[in-house]
């Protein structure tokens, strides 16, 4: 995949700097570990460093999830989750996928933004999974996080 004047490449050695911001989009190291051993990791790098990542995860022989987007916090909001969002639609067109999934957590309003700006349509609730699933109590734009919206794009 190519961004601009940036690389977008499959790795299988995970850096602390991917872990960074692997672990901003889903604080949960045993989830990103589980999901990363049978996802693809797409690092986009800019000057050697990482600025991006996008872990993609078949569910199905139809089904493709994006398991964790997340850009480095000093380039947010000038497009570069819009344009990975748009490369992961690109590769479930070219493997034949019928769906693409994300996703995220109800007090997420950003992402929602985002996804829904894709195309992205919610299609389940998954009520308390962020109780459920992560040790630590999870708080975004003031409220307690429980709940996970998860949106499909049809491809
Ligand atoms: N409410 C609504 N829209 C907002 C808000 C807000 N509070 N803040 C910014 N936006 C808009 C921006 O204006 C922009 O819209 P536009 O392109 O129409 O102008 C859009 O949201 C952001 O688009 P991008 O610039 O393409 O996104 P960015 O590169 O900043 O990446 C991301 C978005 C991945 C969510 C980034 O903020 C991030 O890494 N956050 C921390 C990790 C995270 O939450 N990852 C997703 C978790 S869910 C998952 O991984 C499956
Ligand atoms: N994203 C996230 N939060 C936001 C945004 C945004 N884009 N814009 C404002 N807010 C926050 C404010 O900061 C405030 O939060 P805070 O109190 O924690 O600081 C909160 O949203 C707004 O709270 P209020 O001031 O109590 O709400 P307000 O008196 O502005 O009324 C309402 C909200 C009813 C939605 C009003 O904007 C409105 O009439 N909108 C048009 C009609 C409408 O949409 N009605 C609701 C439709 S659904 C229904 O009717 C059942």
């Amino acid at each position: 995949m190519t961004n601009n004047d940036t690389r977008i490449e499959l790795v299988t050695t995970v850096t602390p700097e991917h872990w960074d911001l692997l672990l901003s989009a889903d604080p949960s190291k045993k989830l990103v570990q589980n999901y990363l051993q049978s996802g693809m990791l797409f690092v986009q790098s800019k000057d050697g460093h990482p600025i991006a990542v996008m872990v993609l995860q078949e569910l199905t022989s139809d089904k493709l999830e994006i398991k964790n987007i997340a850009v480095d916090p000093r380039l947010e909001n000038q497009g570069i989750a819009t344009r990975l969002l748009q490369d992961a639609v690109h590769f479930a067109k070219v493997h034949h996928y019928q769906q693409l999934q994300i996703g995220t957590g109800s007090t997420s309003f950003k992402q929602l933004y985002l996804y829904q700006k894709i195309g992205f349509r919610v299609t389940e609730i998954k009520r308390n999974f962020f109780v459920k699933n992560y040790v630590q109590p999870i708080h975004e734009n003031g409220l307690l996080l429980r709940d996970m919206l998860v949106l499909t794009l049809a491809i």
